[in-house]
C-alpha cells in the first residue's frame, strides 16, 4: 500500500465496499426510527466529517446536519482524557431529536462528555450512531443504539481518522504501523 507513499499505512481493515454496505443499513435503520422527527445529526469533527457526509446521504428523510470540535488526542495516538469545545454548534438543541455521529469510540470519556452536555441543553432525545467501537477500551459506560463495526484494539487510520491530521483522505479503514 504505497499509493501515499508511507509505509506506516497498514492491511486494509475496512475496504471502501464494506463501510457503504454498512453505512445503507444504518441509514435505513435511522431514517425507520426517525421518520417525521426531523433529526439533527451532529458531527464530531474532524474524525466524523467523512463518515457524516455518507450517513447523511443514506438516510432519506429531512433531517439536519451540524458540526462540533472537540480537541481529546492532540497530536499523539493515546487518550489525553481531557476534552474541550474548540468549535460549538450553530443549532439549538432544545425539543430537538439528536444522533451524535462519531468516527470511533475508544475510551468513550469524548463521548460521555457530548452526552452530559447536549442533555443539559434540553433535547428531547440523544442517540450515537458510531462508526466504530474499539473493543475493550471503554471506560465510561455507554449506550451506543446504532455501531457500524466493533474492531480490535488496534490504532485505524483512513476515512476521516488521522494521526497528526494525515491519512484522512485514505478510502478504507487500514491499521497503522507506526503506533507504539
Ligand atoms: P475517546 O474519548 O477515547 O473515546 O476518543 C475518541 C476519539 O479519539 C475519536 O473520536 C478519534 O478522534 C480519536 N481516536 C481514537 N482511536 C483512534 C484511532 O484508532 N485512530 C484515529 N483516531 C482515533
Ligand atoms: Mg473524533
Amino acid at each position: 500500500m504505497a499509493a501515499q507513499g508511507d509505509d506506516l499505512i497498514g492491511d486494509v481493515l475496512l475496504s471502501e465496499a464494506q463501510i457503504q454496505e454498512r453505512i445503507t443499513e444504518l441509514g435505513a435503520e435511522i431514517a425507520r426510527d426517525y421518520a417525521g422527527k426531523a433529526p439533527i445529526l451532529v458531527a464530531v469533527l474532524k474524525g466524523a466529517f467523512i463518515f457524516m457526509a455518507d450517513l447523511a446521504r443514506a438516510v432519506d428523510i429531512p433531517l439536519e446536519v451540524d458540526f462540533m470540535a472537540v480537541s481529546s488526542y492532540g497530536a499523539s495516538t493515546r487518550s489525553s482524557g481531557v476534552v474541550r469545545i474548540v468549535k460549538d454548534l450553530d443549532i439549538d438543541l432544545h425539543d430537538r431529536h439528536v444522533i451524535i455521529v462519531e468516527d470511533i469510540v475508544d475510551s468513550g470519556l469524548t463521548l460521555r462528555y457530548l452526552r452530559k452536555t447536549f442533555e443539559s441543553r434540553g433535547t428531547a432525545s440523544l442517540e450515537v450512531c458510531a462508526l466504530l467501537v474499539r473493543e475493550g477500551n471503554q471506560q465510561a459506560e455507554l449506550d451506543l443504539r446504532y455501531i457500524g463495526f466493533r474492531i480490535p484494539p488496534a490504532f485505524v487510520i483512513g476515512y476521516g481518522l488521522d494521526v497528526a491530521e494525515r491519512y484522512r483522505n485514505l478510502p478504507h479503514i487500514a491499521d497503522y504501523k507506526g503506533a507504539e
